[in-house]
């Protein structure tokens, strides 16, 4: 499967650009027959257990920073990630994801045993979301069973990179990581956030361009939502926004473009019609369905912990259990033609 060669650098920023009703309809289409085309109607189930809002990093987006004061902090026990990933079973998820902050506690016997466990009881998919590790750790995770990892770059520009995403102790080259998660045999997932102060449309260009390039097997693409208890939120990051017309907007229409383009220059990558799209638009996860993506990340973390992993303000998943929410899915699936995903969801080559 190749990707679109038309898609050079300079046509994906016209695109980003577009503001014509009859061109973004287009971009839509395109977007929707080329998904149809390379991964088929199914759409693949992942559910995400949100493990720990602990978190050493100090990222000026993020409101699970480490400077978060007044965030009571929680970390799951193995019972606990066992119990919640047994809904991802029940409703015939192929996967489990596990996320959380860059936490130190949760070392490598740890995470380990969780993944031992989930394999050998629950026959899931294990999908990591851990942040930046060292190479010993996600060596002995793959060697533990697991299958893939998620490590966004959040933006191909390094100098933006570095302002909003202060170095920690154990930091570790974004790019690099992906290497070598490639290197051990994980499926290799990334992607962005759109619209970040200081983010401008030939960023943004350059950030589609890498996930051609890298090859991702999977990737992630959200609005920046500005969080009132992180720099960023208050204004007081030193990051200027770009002149007015190069600014990239987090807005909704914008997270499509970009998702569209997305499935453009990567046809049989596996896309997620993310949480933070369905946070600025009720209709986003379907939206995002028909806009290039065929992957949906159900939320299973237990009630008590929803609101404590609060990334971003007002995430959409606050409300509904597991269950309701699931039922709920799989109907609004139906009535867009589109089915449950069977099996894993792997990468389809
Ligand atoms: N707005 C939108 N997305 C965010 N993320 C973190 N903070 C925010 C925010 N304020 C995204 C990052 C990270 C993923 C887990 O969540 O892209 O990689």
């Amino acid at each position: 499967m190749h990707s679109d060669n038309s898609m050079d650098r300079p046509a994906i920023e016209q695109r980003l650009r577009e503001t014509r009703a009859d061109r973004l309809a287009d971009l839509w289409q395109r977007a929707d027959e080329t998904r149809r085309r390379e991964v088929g109607d199914e759409v693949h189930l992942r559910g995400l257990v949100e493990i720990s809002n602990h978190c050493t990093r100090r990222c000026r987006y993020c409101g699970i920073h480490a400077d978060n004061r007044t965030l009571p902090r929680y970390r799951m026990r193995a019972e606990e990630i066992l119990e919640a990933a047994q809904r991802a079973a029940e409703f015939k998820y192929g996967t489990v994801v596990l996320q959380a902050g860059e936490d130190p506690a949760l070392d490598r016997p740890f995470i380990a045993n969780v993944i031992r466990r989930l394999k050998e009881d629950l026959g899931l998919a294990v999908t990591l979301s851990l942040g930046e590790r060292n190479e010993g750790d996600l060596a002995a995770w793959r060697e533990a069973g697991a299958d893939r990892y998620l490590l966004r770059f959040e933006t191909s520009r390094r100098d933006l990179f570095e302002r909003i995403h202060p170095r920690g102790p154990h930091s570790v080259d974004r790019f690099e990581q992906l290497a070598v998660l490639r290197r051990l045999g994980y499926e290799t997932g990334s992607g962005v956030m759109i619209g970040i102060p200081g983010q401008t449309f030939a960023d943004l260009a350059r950030s589609l361009a890498r996930f051609a390039e890298l090859d991702l097997d999977m990737i992630g693409v959200g609005p920046f939502i500005a969080h009132p208890d992180t720099d960023l939120g208050r204004g007081a990051a030193d990051c200027p926004p770009a002149p007015e017309s190069d600014q990239v907007p987090p807005s909704e229409r914008m997270a499509y473009k970009v998702l569209a383009l997305t499935r453009l220059v990567r046809p049989d990558a596996n896309i997620p019609s993310t949480t933070a799209i369905s946070t600025l638009d009720e209709h986003g996860r379907e939206l995002g369905l028909e806009r290039g993506a065929n992957v949906i990340m159900p939320n299973l973390t237990p009630m008590r912990y929803r609101r404590l992993y609060e990334i971003y303000p007002a995430k959409s998943c606050l409300a509904e259990d597991p269950a309701t929410f699931d039922a709920e899915l799989k109907r609004r699936l139906r009535a867009i033609g589109r089915v449950p995903g069977r099996g894993r969801g792997d990468r389809v080559r």
